[in-house]
Formats: C-alpha cells, structure tokens, sequence
C-alpha cells in the first residue's frame, strides 16, 4: 500500500487508519531525514550553520550584544532560556546560546549543542569577586571551580576536578591583553543558589543555614577569586563529554565591600565581554594568535 493507492481509493474505517498510518511513517521519515532535533533549544544540525564554537551567556538579553561583532547575525530560535542566536563573520561561524541561571540549564544547553555538533564552549558571564584586590569590571578567567553547583555531580563523582581546558584558558588569556583588560585568573566557586551559596544576609529571611556560614571567608582563604553560579557546571560536563570548555566574568560587585549588585555596572562589563568574544572568535577561526 502506497500514499497513491491510498488517496485513489474512496475511504472506508480500515483506509482511514491506513492512511494514517502511511502519514505518520512519511512524517516520521521526514523528521529522521531531517537528523537530530534539540528539543529544549529547538534547533536542528543545519540550523547552526556548522559552527563548532559556542559562547554561553546565562542571559537571553545579552546575546545579540555578544552576537554584534559578525557581519551579520541571525536569531535561531528562542525557547524558555535558551536563545541562540547565529553570528557570522569572515572566519566562519559562532554561536551565542544563553543558558538561563545555573548548573541544570547550562548542562541541558551543552549537551543538545554537542549532539548538533558544538564542541568548544566558553561560558561570558558575570560574578562577585571574593578577593580585596578585584574590583568591578575587572575580568576573572576560571582555570578550575568549586563544585557547589548543584548539577554537575550528575555528570562525574565530586571528588573529580572541574578543570577547564588550557587551550581555551590560554585563548581569552590573549585576548585579554591584546584588548588590554585586567583579568585574573584562578579558581572560581559556582554556588547552586545566588543568595545562602554565596552567604547573603540581606534577604527576606536573614538566614544563611549552618553549613553555608563563614563558607565565604574559607574560599577567600583558600585563594578562591570570585562567586556565579555555572562555571563548574560546564568544566564538568564538558571533560565528561570529551568538549572543551574555558569560562571568562566580569566582575559586578566586590563581597568584601557589599552584597548588592549595581545594574550600571552590568552594562559596562557586557561591553567588555562582547569584546572578549569578537577577540577570541577571530583567535580560535583563524588560528592565529
Ligand atoms: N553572579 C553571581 O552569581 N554572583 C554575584 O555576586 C554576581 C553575579
């Protein structure tokens, strides 16, 4: 039985059913035809144009503005948190996905961008930075993080490091110094929660359970340079998938000296990132340094 014989024929019960049948085998073969379909960020393998490179801002917000730097940039999609947007330049093509906040969006971003072929991500977020020296609008290159995550013991035992990977370290380094911003770089504490994780007390409640408090003053004892709430997240999944990952912030607020972000300080640090963005597309598609 084919779809012709099918529509040739007057309808009776049992053609109808077969009929369906047939349409849903042709719908299903076309969908298979069509390859992987990224349910969460509604995307297709065609869609991203064959970029391997992936910047992952948490914000929908931020990613036309990260995007800017191509010739021109295309929104692929927007679903829930995740939109992506496509920017193509002269090197080729890169991708900006936001991934909303924290480890469980981030992780389903990675692995649905892996499966359509992705395999260099750079996370270009924001944090508070825990050490005296940081101030605002400086940039924090994580080269490891502490895994109060909440996510990534999904993906590999605690015990096991969240490490980014030296190439894509030693790429924002660069790009850095060659747009001549101050960064720092070292070991980054991605906490599940933006208000007890990070031992905030000016909240509804005041409250900061046991187990949280005075965790701010060991970090900054142990040489930890800045709180988000990703970072360890992507170092993890991406060894687990065998992806490469590095991650780059802009500082917002100083711990030491206050507990509330400053919105204006938002839209400096963006611009800073955007920059790191174009700078480190142009190192990683030409292959110069
Ligand atoms: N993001 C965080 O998770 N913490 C901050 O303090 C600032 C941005």
């Amino acid at each position: 039985m084919n779809q012709l014989y099918y529509k040739q024929r007057e309808f009776s019960g049992k053609d109808l059913q077969l009929g369906l049948v047939i349409l849903y085998q042709n719908w299903r073969k076309e969908e298979k035809d069509m390859g992987y379909y990224a349910y969460h960020l509604g995307l297709r393998e065609e869609d991203i144009a064959g970029a391997t490179l992936a910047f992952l801002p948490g914000d929908p917000e931020r990613t036309l503005t990260l995007a800017s730097f191509g010739k021109s940039c295309y929104q692929l999609a927007y679903h829930r948190e995740f939109k992506t947007v496509l920017s193509c330049g002269d090197w080729g093509n890169v991708l900006i996905v936001s991934t909303g906040i924290g480890g469980p969006s981030l992780a389903i971003a990675v692995e649905e961008l892996a499966a359509l072929g992705c395999r260099q991500f750079i996370r270009v977020g924001t944090c508070g930075a825990i050490q005296k020296e940081i101030v605002p609008e400086d940039l924090i290159i994580s080269e490891g993080a502490v895994r109060m995550d909440g996510t990534s013991d999904h993906y590999a035992p605690l015990s096991y490091p969240a490490c980014a990977h030296w190439d894509m370290v030693k790429i924002i380094c660069q790009a850095c110094e060659q747009l001549k911003y101050r960064y720092w770089t070292g070991i980054t504490c991605s906490s599940a929660s933006f208000y007890p994780g990070q031992e905030r007390y000016n909240t509804f409640s005041g409250y900061v359970p046991r187990n949280l408090r005075g965790t701010m003053e060991e970090w900054q004892r142990l040489g930890v340079l800045n709180y988000e709430m990703e970072v360890a997240t992507l170092f993890t999944v991406a060894r687990a998938l065998g992806l490469k990952a590095g991650a780059v912030c802009g500082v917002l607020v100083n711990r030491q000296q206050e507990e509330e972000v400053k919105p204006e300080m938002v839209e400096k640090v963006e611009q800073k990132l955007a920059q790191v963005v174009a700078k480190v597309s142009e190192i990683i598609l030409t292959g110069k340094s």
